[in-house]
């Protein structure tokens, strides 16, 4: 039997969650909400989704659904998921999970106290590229990491998908940081010490639209996550991050152009890890659209007891505190003692 969902929020992205979950065969989106009702109307015709609401609370109440996703942007991001949590079994949040950790740790703490699953959409872990490089590392293919470069470099314009994007205060840390410090913990494991620079080279854009952050892990392990909105390459590579993982046996590298070089002592192996284009998808979000299709499939085996949320809203609480000691550190030129920095925040 299908697992019956809500979704809130018909932004921009919601539209990739609805179609994912559209052709997931374990779910099924039954009503959505959106306080704009022009998208509600829109997104509802698009989908063919006649329940739709403009206030959560009354969905939640008259729907009693199995799970919900939360497409919004951050800020109610906290009131939605303890909203949801004393009814709703399974909670998938968008990311940011939120601004601050005092947020994002009451989310925690509400789902747990209620027996709910939070899961973060958090789908860069979830491009087929890096779930083949992930299974590659498990099997030994490089031996011990002891170096990553996760890089997020590009020109093209979001600003007319996303407008919100050129006003918020923190842009790019809050924005891609996130996904690129999930890679880096996923991939590299728990960061003891993290030091970063910040630029704003875009004169539209108010938050800064580049960094550069130096990341030292708990097991000695190096990384660099870098990323700018700012960067002329042609082709334009947007959205497609490059990584460099080095190991004591070999390394695997990543191109902007989804070849994936193992390099070891016999000489070079390039694999392909372009995903095909989804019916509904369209070049280049493609390898976006298959994180999303792939994250549900991983959300349904969450609630069919499959499998453990990846990540969980504990797990997510870490990638926020470095997005958040990332601009202490840009700001004040330090850098940061990862365990203990706000360690009464967690
Ligand atoms: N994981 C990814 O790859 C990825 C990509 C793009 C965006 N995002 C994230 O997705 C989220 C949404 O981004 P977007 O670009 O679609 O934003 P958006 O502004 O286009 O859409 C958000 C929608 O939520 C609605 N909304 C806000 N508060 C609400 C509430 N309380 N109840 C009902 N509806 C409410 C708004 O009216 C709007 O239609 C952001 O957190 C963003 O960071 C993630």
């Amino acid at each position: 039997m299908k697992k019956r969902g809500v979704l809130i929020g018909c932004g921009f992205f919601s539209e990739n969650h609805l179609h994912a979950w559209a052709e997931n065969d374990g779910a099924e989106i039954v009503a959505i909400c959106d306080l704009d009702t022009n998208r509600l109307a829109t997104v509802g015709d698009m989908f063919g989704i006649e329940r739709r609401y403009t206030n959560a609370a009354d969905m939640i109440k008259a729907e009693q659904p199995d799970f919900v996703d939360i497409a919004t942007t951050s800020a109610s991001h906290r009131s939605l998921v303890e909203l949801c949590a004393p009814s709703v079994g399974t909670v998938i949040c968008q990311k940011p999970i939120a601004e601050s950790l005092a947020d994002a740790r009451a989310m925690v703490n509400a789902c747990k106290t209620n027996g709910a699953h939070l899961i973060i959409h958090e789908n860069f872990r979830w491009q087929r590229a890096f779930m083949m490089m992930k299974a590659m590392i498990d099997e030994g293919s490089i031996g011990t990491p002891h170096f990553a470069r996760f890089a997020f470099r590009h020109g093209y314009d979001n600003y007319a998908n996303q407008p919100y994007l050129a006003q918020i205060e923190r842009f790019t840390i809050m924005d891609v940081g996130l996904h690129l410090f999930d890679l880096a913990r996923h991939f590299m494991g728990e960061v003891e010490r993290l030091a970063c620079t910040t630029q704003r080279l875009n004169p539209i854009v108010r938050g800064e639209d580049a960094f550069t952050a130096l990341l030292q892990h708990e097991n000695g392990a190096t990384s660099v996550c870098d990323c700018s909105f700012y960067a002329r390459y042609s082709p334009e590579p947007f959205p497609n991050t490059a990584a460099v993982i080095e190991g004591d046996q070999g390394t695997l590298e990543l191109g902007r152009d989804f070849k994936l070089t193992l390099h070891t002592k016999d000489g070079a192996q390039v694999l392909d890890t372009e995903p095909d284009v989804p019916a509904w998808g369209a070049k280049p979000w493609h390898a976006v659209q298959q994180s999303v299709a792939s994250f549900q499939e991983h959300v349904v085996d969450v609630m069919n007891g499959k499998a453990d949320p990846q990540p969980s809203g504990l797990n997510n609480l870490q990638t926020l505190k470095l997005a958040l000691a990332a601009y202490e550190a840009a700001e004040h030129g330090v850098t940061i003692n990862i365990p203990t920095w706000c360690e009464d925040q967690l």
